[in-house]
């Protein structure tokens, strides 16, 4: 997808932030602050980008460095969909676009803690135009689920390409960990209904 001018924009925008610090931190807070000016200007995704699909929640690529250090996507849970408990291993910045997200938060568990059950850190209900932190390095680890009558629509960065890296998925109940690489899909202009391809 070529980026239009208001989100050519914000990529020019975060890339000057992503260049002039390492700071997660820093780069969280300005990032949330680029993506909350973006969506109170009412931008729109393209459609092709907001697409659902029946039996997965979709990660569509908006912006992907040239160096991957980081990236941008529409995220798409149709309605009801989930995700198992997850990390990111970078830092993240996720935006409302439409409908409501409820976002289930973790402490990162330690060394220390394997073999124990996750302990809960919070929820939150996102509506449309919010933006939220999802995470720093090490304080990374949630679940979200679409709530609501429409799909969730979600615009996110992330200080990596984020289908690119190894990643862990959580049983809550035992800690157990799982690795696991997303896939990037493939928007598809002429459809009119589902997501189709994955990349
Ligand atoms: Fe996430």
């Amino acid at each position: 997808m070529r980026p239009d001018g208001a989100l050519q924009t914000f990529i020019d925008d975060v890339e000057s932030v992503v260049g002039g610090t390492d700071d997660e931190h820093e780069i969280t807070k300005r990032v949330a602050d680029l993506l909350s000016a973006l969506l109170a200007g009412d931008y729109r995704l393209p459609p092709e980008v907001t697409r659902p699909s029946n039996d997965h929640h979709v990660n569509y690529p908006l912006y992907i460095a040239p160096d991957h250090g980081w990236c941008l996507a529409a995220v798409v849970w149709n309605v009801g969909q989930r995700t198992p408990v997850h990390g990111h291993e970078t830092w993240g910045v996720a935006g409302i676009h439409s409908g409501s997200e409820h976002e289930f938060r973790y402490d990162k568990p330690t060394a220390a803690d394997a073999g124990r059950p996750l302990k809960p850190a919070g929820e939150n209900v996102w509506e449309p135009g919010q933006v939220t932190v999802c995470c720093t390095t090490d304080d990374d680890v949630h679940a979200v689920a679409a709530v609501g009558d429409v799909p969730t629509v979600g615009i996110h960065v992330y200080g990596a390409d984020i289908c690119a890296i190894e990643r862990r998925s959580y049983d809550p109940a035992t800690g157990a960990v799982t690795w696991f690489v997303s896939d990037w899909d493939t928007p598809d202009p002429g459809a009119d209904g589902q997501a189709t391809g994955r990349s």
